[in-house]
């Protein structure tokens, strides 16, 4: 079983992600790590964002292990590691790297103790478009600006990170916009996605619209 859950930064994916991977025995692929590692490593060895060739063989060689190690950093959940990897995500062949990585993960998906999944819940931008476009659920999270830059004020808050919610907003409306107008693997959905508005569903609600598509697939 694939699943894939794309959307725009805050709009519920990492949690819908975690609570279907549980109940269903899936094993979770949060993609925007590999864009975070690669933007991280950018700024860490003090390379300007705008150079594509660095950023592209830092892509190529990059690898779980090292995904993993950078994401312990405290840069690489905040802003400085968002924008950043959203930057480099613009670069077609910074995509093109990471994506065969993608795609392998679901060939024989293992937990991180190395017990087989059922399969695998991506989350992303690109992961029903791109990634899986043979996906056997494809979900688009949508949801207001405002709602999703309150949500990541309060997450911010709650981390002790100062940060006005005027801030949040104008940055989260960037890294809409950049990620929406791209010309490789724009954001957007499948043709074939379920297309949900959570701006005022709470994560319960959401599930028991979720919960039944998953079941249909499974019983089909
Ligand atoms: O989901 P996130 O906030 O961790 O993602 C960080 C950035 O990575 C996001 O602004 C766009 C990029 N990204 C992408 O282009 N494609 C994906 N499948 C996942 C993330």
């Amino acid at each position: 079983m694939i699943i894939t859950i794309d959307g725009p930064a805050a709009a519920g994916k990492g949690t819908i992600s975690a609570l279907l991977s549980k109940k269903y025995h899936l094993v979770s692929f949060d993609t925007g790590m590999l864009y975070r590692a690669v933007g991280l490593q950018m700024v860490l060895t003090g390379m300007e964002i705008t150079n594509v060739e660095a950023a592209t063989a830092i892509a190529q060689k990059l690898t779980f292990a090292q995904m993993i190690e950078l994401s312990q950093h405290p840069d690489f959940r905040s802003d400085v590691g968002g924008q950043a990897a959203s930057i480099v995500s613009s670069y077609q062949p910074v995509r093109q790297a990471l994506l065969e990585m993608q795609r392998n993960f679901a060939k024989n998906p293992t937990f991180a103790d190395g017990t087989p999944a059922a399969g695998v819940v991506y989350d992303g931008r690109d992961t029903g478009t791109v990634v899986c476009p043979n996906a056997d659920l494809k979900i688009f999270l949508i949801a207001d600006v405002e709602v999703r830059a309150q949500r990541r004020h309060k997450e911010f808050l709650e981390k002790g990170i100062q940060k006005s919610y005027e801030k949040v907003l104008a940055d989260m409306k960037e890294r809409d916009e950049r990620d929406k107008n791209r010309s490789s693997a724009p954001m957007k959905p499948a043709d074939d996605a379920v297309i949900i508005d959570c701006s005022t569903l709470s994560v319960d609600d959401l599930m028991k619209i979720i919960m039944p598509l998953v079941e249909q697939k499974l019983s089909a």
